[in-house]
């Protein structure tokens, strides 16, 4: 069965491209003709509302998708955007319901491996999997982890940002022991300021930190982002020209081109 490539963003720190990069990176993608399925996996809901889909009128979420056997997972995927090479953004969506179930999921026996049993239902219709995860280290990091081929970190070229990132790796590696799963990891250098001095030093601090463990696209600062949540589509619709998009068309790039040279860690997929 040929099977999609799953993605999650995940760092627990706030606020560092998480939503940004599931977005634009999926957008990139589909703009090169993929087919990529967005999953909101963060009560706050801000990828779905970055899609112009409002939360609070959702008659099914992924929270449904996830806790009930009975329900028909197509019935909680929204056809977003179709474009005429083929390619296309579809989005499952969030609301505070997931919330509820978190707790529910966190002492169920197995909790965290519902949603990739889930997502495997979708496998046939995608290129791509793009998970966006909440800034926390809690049963849906397990879900998104499980369910991943490889982990996006999105970093904040800036030191305070450094000292999170161990945590999370460890707390990946933990995840991945205790469940059998394997996913590998790529930082991405968020928001990236080429005036400044902290930014420059950071961005040598990571490449030399982790070696191979990085996009060599990096994002740079751009407003653009912010008028695009805004506007409520992704950057890489309103304008494919803006710094932003360009460079998540560059980490498109680097990802498509490791699957054609064969160089992707990605995994068989046991099923
Ligand atoms: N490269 C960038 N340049 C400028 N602004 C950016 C960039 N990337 C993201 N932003 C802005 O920074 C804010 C936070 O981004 P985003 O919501 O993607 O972070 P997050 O990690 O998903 O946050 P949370 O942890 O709350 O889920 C948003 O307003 C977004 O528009
Ligand atoms: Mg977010």
């Amino acid at each position: 069965m040929k099977t999609p490539y799953v993605f999650a963003t995940a760092n627990q720190k706030g606020g560092v491209g998480k939503t940004t990069t599931a977005i634009t990176l999926g957008s990139s993608l589909s703009i090169f003709g993929y087919r990529v399925l967005l999953v909101d996996l963060d009560p706050q809901a801000s990828l779905t509302n970055h899609l112009a889909v409002e939360p609070e009128k959702l008659e099914y979420s992924v929270a449904n998708l996830i806790i009930s056997d009975s329900f028909s997972p197509n019935e909680a995927v929204i056809n977003k955007y179709r474009l005429k090479n083929g390619g296309c953004i579809d989005l499952i969506p969030s609301n505070i319901n997931l919330a509820r179930i978190e707790a529910e999921l966190s002492v169920s026996k197995g909790g965290g491996l519902k949603l990739k049993e889930k997502l495997k239902f979708f496998y046939d219709n995608y290129d791509y999997i793009i998970i966006d995860s909440s800034p926390a280290l809690s049963v849906l990091l397990i879900s998104a982890v499980v369910a991943s081929d490889e982990i996006i970190i999105p970093v904040m070229s800036d030191f305070l940002s450094a000292r999170g990132v161990d945590l999370l790796l460890s707390t990946i590696e933990k995840i991945e022991k205790a469940l059998d799963s394997r996913c590998t990891y790529r930082l991405l250098i968020t928001m990236f300021d080429r005036r400044t001095n902290s930014s420059l030093k950071s961005l040598d601090y990571f490449k030399n930190k982790y070696k191979d463990t990085h996009f060599n696209s990096i994002i740079n600062i751009d407003t653009r982002f912010r008028d695009a949540s805004m506007i409520r589509k992704p950057l890489t619709y309103i304008d494919v020209h803006s710094r932003g998009a360009l460079d998540y068309i560059n980490v498109a790039r680097e990802i498509i081109g490791d699957f054609n040279n064969g160089v992707n860690g990605r995994r068989a997929k046991d099923e």
